[in-house]
């Protein structure tokens, strides 16, 4: 992605000190373009934690890298396994809801081996991180020569005219390492010619949709609006929405889909205005062990203090200010799950396919259980 004619991915080796890791501090968007630097596998932990690096896709892969700078500081004083598995361990726990983490650890650390060297390990670690990174971003890129094709039939059906599509958070390519999962085939359309103009729900309450969101389709002059999160209801009663297009944190191999809060309610408006609903996830995404999302997929319970504060940038600092009691007794769900009855199709790098067990393994036939 490009910003201000610079291309950027979100996160990468320092190029002239691969042992630090450098990424897009998102805390400071829209207002300042800020990079910030890890050293340690902690470091990590903490940007995930308080999402400095956000969104499904990136904190899988950033756990990937958090793995590499670990195996930098091992200092030999317990056995390598078992420090791993507490590096591991650490980084599992930063945010509960996403699944790519577990995915991206698990990967990287079956390529580490007690019986090599140091040495070695984190050379091998390194190029694998590489190599799930190049996988992460030809996912993205290929959920977006996917899903445009249900951007171009929309195209096509409503006579040419400017195809509306309303999103959620953001999924776009700041969650990612580029391209975005539901922006993927947003701005495959536009950049195919075909017109498209973006609903923007500002997703309270960190804002990803007003404050990541509406900056990067403004970087990539996507036309957009910005709309209250209570707004989306009114606009589909009204014709003015022909898809919702989300990304996920996590999705079961039945097709529940769990994704910011207040999804769900998108998707029951969606539901009754007939206005079709698409998630769009990588399979890194997938949980493939997970068949009931409502029952199973654990939701991260944030700080009250999300709610109670809002937040602007002043003289080079982020500032919060009160915008309710400081007294009031707050319940800050982080993510909710729309259940697979909801959900048109899935969009994923493999093709599109109903969000529904068979047809998610006709697509995945290597997972299917025996
Ligand atoms: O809490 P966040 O900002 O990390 O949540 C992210 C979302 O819900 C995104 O929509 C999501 O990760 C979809 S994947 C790009």
């Amino acid at each position: 992605m490009k910003i201000k004619g610079k291309h950027y991915e979100t996160i990468w080796f320092k190029p002239d000190n691969p042992s630090v890791v450098q990424a897009i501090d998102q805390r400071y968007l829209p207002f300042d373009f800020v990079i910030e630097d890890f050293n340690t596998v902690e470091d990590i932990y903490y940007a995930i934690k308080e999402m400095h690096i956000r969104g499904a896709p990136l904190i899988g892969v950033a756990a990937a890298f958090g793995i590499y700078l670990a195996l930098l500081q091992y200092d030999h004083k317990e056995p390598l396994d078992l420090y791993i598995y507490k590096k591991a361990k650490l980084l599992k726990s930063a945010r509960p809801t996403a699944v790519n983490i577990s995915y991206c650890v698990d990967k990287i650390i079956g390529f580490i081996s007690p019986d090599d060297p140091i040495s070695v390990n984190t050379i091998r670690v390194m190029q694998e991180v590489i190599s799930l990174m190049n996988i992460e971003r030809e996912n993205c890129k290929k959920i977006g020569e996917y899903g445009v094709k249900l951007i171009e039939d929309i195209y096509s059906n409503k006579g040419l005219k400017t195809v509306q599509i309303l999103t959620h958070c953001n999924a776009g390519w700041l969650a990612c390492i580029d391209y975005g999962t539901a922006t993927a085939p947003i701005y495959n359309a536009f950049d195919k010619g075909i017109p498209v103009h973006v609903w923007v729900d500002e997703t309270r309450p960190r804002n990803q949709g007003a404050r990541l969101t509406a900056w990067e389709l403004h970087q990539h002059g996507v036309p957009y609006t910005l709309i209250s999160d209570n707004t989306g209801g009114h606009l589909m009663q009204h014709g003015m929405v022909d898809m919702v297009l989300v990304g996920s944190d996590r999705t079961t191999a039945s097709g529940d889909v769990a994704n910011k809060i207040g999804t769900y309610l998108k998707a029951l408006a969606a539901y009754d205005n007939n206005v079709p609903f698409y998630a769009a996830l990588p399979s890194s995404s997938i949980d493939w062990l997970t068949a009931d999302g409502i029952k199973e997929i654990p939701i991260e319970e944030r700080d009250g203090k999300e709610l109670l504060y809002g937040e602007t940038y002043l003289n080079g600092e982020l500032k919060q200010f009160a915008i309710a009691m400081e007294e009031s007794p707050v319940c800050n769900y982080a993510f909710d799950v729309t259940p697979a009855r909801l959900v048109t199709a899935l969009i994923t790098e493999r093709g599109i396919c109903k969000a529904e067990k068979n047809s998610i393994f006709d697509l995945y036939p290597e997972k299917k259980p025996n």
